[in-house]
């Protein structure tokens, strides 16, 4: 790639944010213009950072931590009209609708698909870990020391802007439990939960009221799980649960295989799964450039939520709490673009505080979800308008959104066999031939197959399902 601007990226990570961010550049390439050299390092083999499912736990071949958190069978989470990319649609990458709740598989097949069709593998260093960043004030640079683990190999080398995409998901917050060590049966964090199968007739204490407890609590119940409890720390879910699972408050303490709650209720349990979030960890940044932060829709010192305010040449891409995924990721790589490239000009610093100020008022009169979702639509829109990024319908896509919420609240089991139509192409998306609840097989092959591989599946109990 040209060189003209004299100026060096990094790109650390090639997730779906880092993968916007190269696809960001290279759109504007595509229009003429001159983009700095690009080079992006990525830890594993392969790009998509979380949707890179590995069968291990712990480290990974290179003796690096395993950073995907997803598990085998894992369906999005969230319609895939809410997520979809404004200039590549579903549409374009399939060829034909598709239904409303992807599994894993299908997803990554998304993602790698737009930057495949770009061109921009070459630009990433795969089996390449960044160890350390270092700023040199006088130089205005930065120098990375980089392992090519797959070679065993250390370099060094030098860049004018660096953009952090390692996402945060991935270092587990492990709390302690009052008497936990003296739990006999298995302990495991989320990240390293992979498959429900194991569960089957067990008894399975969830700690936590979010996302991975919700999804994995209701995936072990599909895998046979004989009871599922979860145990909230602000407030219970409130989801209708099926018979075997419900929710508790806080564990006081356990004692052996027993875990007592707050409410002064006991119960027996087989195995312990803390799904208590992630921290947000940067081990190749000095202090003064990480991120401390709770997982939440604004961390603070992040210019627009994306370019450090201790230091404007240093760009995070996604970094807030998810409603919205890849079209945000999207907005940020444009506008962090773009200020790379000086088509957005960075105001002082006074005005860069005052803006996160501003936003970080507004965040704090976010009441419930709904205006949550509606803050981050907003937090887009003001990126979108910045960029030549194809402005869409965000209104759309939060009614998307609310619409998801109520399906859940109606049937936590049935919400991912519903339907919605595309906010970018306008196209209503399939019913899949089988139910989420009884669909076992979560491959790409058995999800684009136009009928039930299964003899006996009766895809007609499931039509008409109404459209979103
Ligand atoms: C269990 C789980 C389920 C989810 N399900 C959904 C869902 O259904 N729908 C949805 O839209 N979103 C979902 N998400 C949210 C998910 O965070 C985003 O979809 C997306 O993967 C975030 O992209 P990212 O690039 O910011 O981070 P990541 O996907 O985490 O990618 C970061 C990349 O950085 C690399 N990296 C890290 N450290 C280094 C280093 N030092 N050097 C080089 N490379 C490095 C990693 O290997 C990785 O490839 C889920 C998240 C989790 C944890
Ligand atoms: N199928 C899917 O697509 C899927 C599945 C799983 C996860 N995800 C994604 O993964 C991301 C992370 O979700 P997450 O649920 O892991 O993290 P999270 O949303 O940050 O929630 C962490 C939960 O842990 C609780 N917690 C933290 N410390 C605790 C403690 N000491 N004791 C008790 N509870 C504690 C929190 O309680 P408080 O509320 O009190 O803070 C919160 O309920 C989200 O983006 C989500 O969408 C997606």
């Amino acid at each position: 790639m040209s060189n003209k601007l004299n100026k060096r990226v990094a790109i650390i990570g090639a997730g779906p944010s880092g993968m916007a961010a190269l696809r960001a550049f290279t759109s504007a390439q595509r229009t003429g213009t001159d983009i700095p050299e690009i080079v992006c390092y990525e830890k594993q083999d392969d790009w998509g950072g979380q949707w890179n499912f590995t069968w291990r736990t712990g480290t990974d071949h290179y003796g690096e931590p395993v950073h995907s958190s997803m598990y085998r069978n894992l369906w999005s989470n969230g319609p895939k009209e809410a997520l979809e990319f404004a200039e590549y649609t579903f549409d374009e990458h399939f060829g034909r609708p598709i239904s409303s709740y992807p599994p894993r598989e299908v997803l990554w097949d998304y993602i790698d698909g737009r930057a495949a069709g770009s061109g921009v593998k070459d630009l990433v260093r795969f089996a390449h870990v960044v160890r350390w960043v270092e700023y040199d004030e006088s130089t205005e640079s930065f120098t990375l020391t980089v392992d090519d683990v797959k070679n065993k190999l250390t370099s060094t080398e030098v860049f004018d802007q660096v953009i952090v995409a390692t996402g945060h998901f991935s270092f587990p917050n492990v709390p302690d439990l009052p008497g936990i060590e003296t739990f006999p049966g298995e302990v495991i964090h989320a990240h390293e939960f992979r498959g429900a199968e194991r569960f089957a007739g067990q008894r399975l204490l969830l700690i936590g009221g979010s996302y991975s407890a919700e999804d994995i609590g209701i995936q072990s119940h599909k895998m046979g799980a004989r009871q599922v409890t979860m145990s909230y720390r602000s407030g219970p879910q409130g989801f209708g649960w099926p018979n075997g699972v419900d929710e508790k408050p806080q564990v006081d303490h356990i004692d052996g295989d027993v875990a007592t709650f707050v409410d002064g209720t006991s119960r027996e349990f087989d195995a312990v799964i803390l799904c208590t979030g992630y921290l947000h960890h940067y081990p190749f940044l000095p202090q003064e450039m990480r991120i401390v932060s709770p997982n939440n829709l604004y961390p603070t010192g992040l210019y627009r939520g994306v370019t450090w305010q201790g230091n404007p040449r240093l760009h995070y891409l996604g970094a807030q709490d998810q409603w919205f995924t890849f079209n945000m990721f999207d907005a940020q790589a444009w506008f962090v673009r773009d200020v790379i490239l000086g088509r957005v000009d960075l105001p002082s610093e006074a005005e860069r505080a005052a803006s996160i100020t501003e936003w970080l008022d507004r965040y704090s009169a976010v009441e419930d979800d709904d205006a949550a979702v509606r803050f981050q639509a907003d937090y887009i829109r003001d990126l979108i308008e910045q960029t030549d990024y194809p402005m869409f319908d965000l209104d759309e896509v939060v009614e998307v959104f609310l619409a998801w919420k109520r399906d859940k609240k109606d049937d936590i089991l049935t919400y991912r066999d519903k339907a919605y139509r595309s906010v970018m192409t306008g196209t209503v998306s399939t019913v899949h031939h089988t139910p989420w609840l009884d669909e076992l097989d979560d491959s790409r092959e058995r999800y684009l197959a136009p009928l039930p591989a299964a003899s006996g599946a009766a895809p007609s109990t499931h039509e008409g399902q109404p459209v979103r």
